[in-house]
């Protein structure tokens, strides 16, 4: 699937950039192809339009805030977060700006800390609920914010695929013992998917301390949820009640990449478990998971042809066939690059 030829991609809301990463200004970003300029305006709320100036195209993420707008850095227009031009430096001060100098302007608001977009002005999901993370008892753990060269939708498949963990995982948390991947319990949603299932997992030293569980082997109870198109919730629950959820989101940035997104949320606290060595096991799965992903195909076949399968990759065979039903209810046939 082609995610830039798809349109009702565009109708979700996608986590694009972390929020103060705005604090000094204006930022660039590629959504589903389309270049986006994002700031903050003077009360600090999120605008998101394209990232071309009406005038002569250039591009507006070059310039600077100016009292809440996106000024132009060529002739110095400003835009607000509907898309108006309220300012043009050439015209006398009574002079009407004309309603044709605007560009086009994106829903945003901001959640867990990142600034969402949704490129459609009506947008067919709300953003996925983590109630945790608002949930004064737990503390989230930013992780990562990086550009993936890989599919969204194989991002997402990877993290519901019992059967890498072990050939994968070798020097993080696989079982190297067993490759016979763990049942699933799967529950169609409307918009999405859950998996429950208990991996058996390795604890390397590090994982132990980070855990505050010292046995070499332990199983980790997961209840993930499926967002469409590209948003995961892992929720896993540890033998000494540790509770850890983890977001993720591949936000598509074209058809070849896609911005990770990731954070956990936990139920326990700093003084007893420092972020740091959470954050550095986790780069290390991250980094399992990358050098493999990003070797897969790019273009990801809704329809599956040329893949085989396992009983294990029922979760991303239901995730492809749930895609492949929204492009039909939205008039779409599944666009592929050409051979
Ligand atoms: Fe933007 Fe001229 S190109 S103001
Ligand atoms: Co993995």
């Amino acid at each position: 699937m082609l995610v830039t030829q798809q349109p009702v991609l565009k109708r979700f809301w996608y986590p694009v950039i972390p929020v103060n990463h705005l604090q000094r200004g204006p930022k660039p970003f590629e959504l589903l192809g389309q270049r986006i300029v994002l700031w903050l305006d003077q009360a600090g709320n999120p605008a998101a339009v394209e990232d071309r100036c009406c005038h002569r195209t250039a591009q507006l993420s070059k310039g600077c805030v100016v009292e809440g707008t996106i000024q132009c850095p060529y002739h110095g227009w400003q835009f607000d977060g509907s898309g108006a031009c309220v300012k043009v430096p050439q015209l006398p001060a009574d002079e009407r700006i004309p309603g044709s100098y605007r560009v086009k302007a994106f829903q945003a608001q901001i959640r867990y800390d990142y600034v969402w977009v949704c490129l459609h002005d009506h947008p067919l999901q709300p953003i996925p609920d983590f109630p945790e993370a608002e949930d004064p008892g737990f503390r989230v753990i930013h992780h990562f914010y990086q550009r993936f060269p890989c599919s969204g939708l194989r991002m997402m498949e990877n993290l519901l695929d019992n059967a890498h963990f072990s050939i994968v995982h070798t020097k993080t948390f696989g079982d190297t013992s067993n490759p016979i991947p763990p049942q699933m319990e799967l529950e169609e949603l409307e918009w999405g998917l859950r998996a429950r299932t208990a991996i058996p997992a390795t604890n390397p030293p590090l994982q132990q301390k980070n855990l505050g569980i010292f046995e070499e082997k332990t199983v980790r109870y997961t209840d993930a949820t499926w967002f469409m198109p590209f948003v995961h919730r892992g929720r896993i629950t540890y033998p000494n009640g540790l509770i850890a959820v983890l977001f993720m989101a591949a936000t598509p940035i074209n058809d070849r990449e896609s911005q990770l997104v990731h954070f956990w949320i936990r139920s326990d606290r700093e003084e007893d478990i420092p972020a740091a060595g959470i954050i550095e096991f986790n780069r290390m799965v991250v980094q399992e998971d990358e050098a493999i992903l990003q070797t897969t195909d790019w273009d990801t076949p809704l329809s599956m042809d040329g893949e085989q399968h396992l009983a294990a990759d029922k979760p991303g065979i239901l995730m492809r066939r749930k895609l492949a039903a929204l492009l039909k209810a939205y008039g779409e046939t599944e666009q592929r690059r050409q051979a």
